[in-house]
């Protein structure tokens, strides 16, 4: 089995992984308490807690899959993009655990982990699609031809999809992280009760921060009764934008690209709506949007390993080249 490691950002993540891609554990452990005191992810509080989690994470996952690290012959782990200091406390678990049972080591990128998250049984999909990864992160379109990787065709030139809810979620009094919060407040209200703009940037590009600025106007003269009262209409009618916008530049992307599927995966890939409005797209299963240790283990079948012990000095990256 392959055993899988994610720290990137503020879950701690392990996962076993058979070669043929079926999960036999799946364990993740949410910081999200821990930072929505702050309104958002504290990097150094995340890398603390990764530390604390991490042992307790792995032992929790090989215990789900009945499994001794006798039974782990490669350790594939979360090099970049990420908390540059959450991703050094996977990468140095995952090192010292090749490195003590000599095992070969694959570094992940968290992006290829998310598409991914396709690949894994019962229902694995097949290259070529084209692919959405709507995330926390990032918004990206890419158009996948094998296993092994993607090519971008699109991407936000401001705020991720995913970001767009949590700032649209705050703005509305619904917490951090915000995303399903609003999704749910959403269900309860009218998407058509406000026109919010959706950006129309050349090419496959996204651009979210005009929608935020939007609804922070609508807000701002409502008092806190109104706000109350028209809070559900204005979550439906903002998420209606987002999903658009995601949903129009995706199909138009699929048509001149030639792809007869469209994917979709990420933290924003669990939102109700999105998955209701590409219903006819493979859309990655809800336990595997966001944040988890399966997904990297499942790129990790088709991305190079380090033999042993080659991978002392890998590094971690925060952005993408
Ligand atoms: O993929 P992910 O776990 O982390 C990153 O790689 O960024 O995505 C997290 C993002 C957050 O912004 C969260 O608010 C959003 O996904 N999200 C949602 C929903 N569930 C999670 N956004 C909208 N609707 C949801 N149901
Ligand atoms: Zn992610």
């Amino acid at each position: 089995m392959i055993l899988g490691i994610e720290t990137s950002c503020d879950e701690t993540a392990a996962a076993l992984v058979t070669r043929s891609g079926e999960v036999r554990a799946n364990v993740v452990s949410s910081q999200a308490e821990l930072h929505a005191r702050y309104g958002g992810v504290v990097p150094e509080v995340a890398s603390r807690r990764h530390l604390e989690l991490a042992a307790p994470v792995l032992g929790e996952a090989l215990e789900q899959a009945g499994a001794t690290l006798d039974d782990v012959d490669s350790v594939a782990v979360t090099h970049g993009p990420g908390l540059i200091g959450a991703l050094l406390v996977g990468l140095s678990a995952a090192k010292a655990l090749a490195w003590s049972r000599r095992l070969p080591l694959v570094p992940v990128d968290h992006l290829h982990g998310h598409v991914a998250s396709l690949y894994l049984q019962p229902d694995p999909l097949e290259p070529p699609f084209l692919c959405l990864l709507a995330s926390g992160g990032h918004t990206l379109l890419l158009d996948v031809e094998t296993h092994a990787g993607y090519e971008v065709v699109g991407t936000t030139l401001d705020d991720a999809a995913g970001e767009a809810f949590d700032k649209g979620a705050r703005l509305l009094g619904l917490g951090y992280p915000g995303g399903v919060a609003l999704d749910r407040v959403a269900a309860d209200g009218d998407p058509e009760a406000y026109v919010f703009p959706v950006a129309r940037v050349p090419g496959f590009d996204f651009s979210f921060s005009g929608l935020k600025t939007a609804l922070l106007y609508a807000v701002r003269d409502l008092s806190t009764d109104e706000l109350a009262r028209r809070r559900a209409d204005l979550a439906a009618s903002y998420q209606r934008a987002i999903v658009r916008a995601l949903v129009e530049r995706a199909r138009a992307a699929a048509a001149e690209l030639g792809s007869s599927r469209i994917a979709v995966v990420g933290g924003v890939a669990a939102n109700s709506e999105l998955r209701q409005a590409l219903a006819d797209a493979a859309l990655a299963p809800l336990a595997l949007c966001t944040d988890n240790a399966a997904m990297i283990a499942s790129a990790a079948r088709y991305a190079p390993p380090i033999p042993y012990p080659e991978y002392l000095g890998l590094d971690a990256y925060a952005t993408a080249a």
